[in-house]
């Protein structure tokens, strides 16, 4: 399993231009810490390319081809600068890179950010991506916007009312497109997480929040964004709902 070359990193300052200093939720408390303990450890494994298990490597494969889509759609049209919000081991951010985006990249884990800039010197073939540690939910004014602003696979971490203010604060920062992915509500996927819940423990760090395709719609219509893309990438367990949005 792959390791942080530098474990012992305290969460870094934000960048003022971009966050401001804000109380976390309870949920937000448990999901940054786990990001920054085992959580780092098991997803930096699985957006690897080394040896996992083969449950990991359902969600490796998965999301792979999230990331394949979403540079498809973001290739079509001639964008300039990006912000990849939530970037884990910076694999889309690297991808936009190597297509001439000028990226920025922030996570909320210290450790992953350390990481990602780690792994990933030297890697592109574009202008490398600035990697930063920060928070959606401090991200503040506009003081710099981007064509295209990305959130791949962190929404579903966060409840209805957080995700509504994220979404609110990643859209003020786009000038043009915003790419996210979510976990859709369904029968079936209510079933399967009510399955699912019965075989975990009570501590579990992170829970997964569902939402339906018209409450993301009505969240993005009410910022000013309007869906002009939408694609389900179901690979086994692996179930990612990502959509494209335009400012009106
Ligand atoms: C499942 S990983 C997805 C990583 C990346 N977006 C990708 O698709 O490769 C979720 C990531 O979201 C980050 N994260 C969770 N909550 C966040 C927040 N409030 N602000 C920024 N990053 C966050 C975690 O630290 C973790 O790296």
């Amino acid at each position: 399993m792959l390791q942080s070359p530098i474990r012992s990193l305290k969460p870094g300052t934000l960048e003022p231009a971009l966050f401001t200093e804000r109380p976390k939720s309870e949920t937000a408390k448990r999901v940054h810490k786990y990001f920054e303990t085992s959580g780092f450890s098991r997803w930096s494994a699985i957006y690897g390319s080394g040896d996992i298990p083969p449950i990991w490597k359902v969600i490796r494969d998965g999301h792979q081809r999230l990331v394949e889509k979403v540079v498809e759609w973001v290739t079509t049209e001639p964008l300039h600068t990006a912000l990849d919000a939530g970037c884990g081991t910076g694999t889309l951010a690297v991808n936009l890179a190597d297509h001439g985006f000028e990226v920025d990249a922030f996570d909320v884990s210290a450790p992953m950010v350390h990481f990602a800039k780690y792994i990933n010197s030297g890697r592109t073939k574009g202008l490398a991506p600035q990697f930063m540690v920060g928070d959606i939910a401090a991200l503040a004014g506009q003081e710099k916007t981007y064509d295209l602003v990305c959130c791949l696979d962190v929404l579903f971490h966060y409840p209805y009312e957080e995700v509504s203010d994220m979404l609110r604060r990643l859209t003020s920062l786009s000038s043009h497109k915003v790419v996210a992915s979510f976990a859709l509500r369904t029968a079936a996927n209510d079933f399967w997480m009510g399955v699912g819940q019965r075989f975990h423990t009570k501590n579990r760090m992170t829970k997964l929040f569902m939402f339906t395709y018209d409450e993301v719609e009505q969240i993005l219509y009410r910022a000013g964004f309007r869906i002009t893309r939408k694609h389900r990438v179901k690979f086994f367990f692996y179930d990612s709902f990502v959509f494209e949005a335009v400012r009106m």
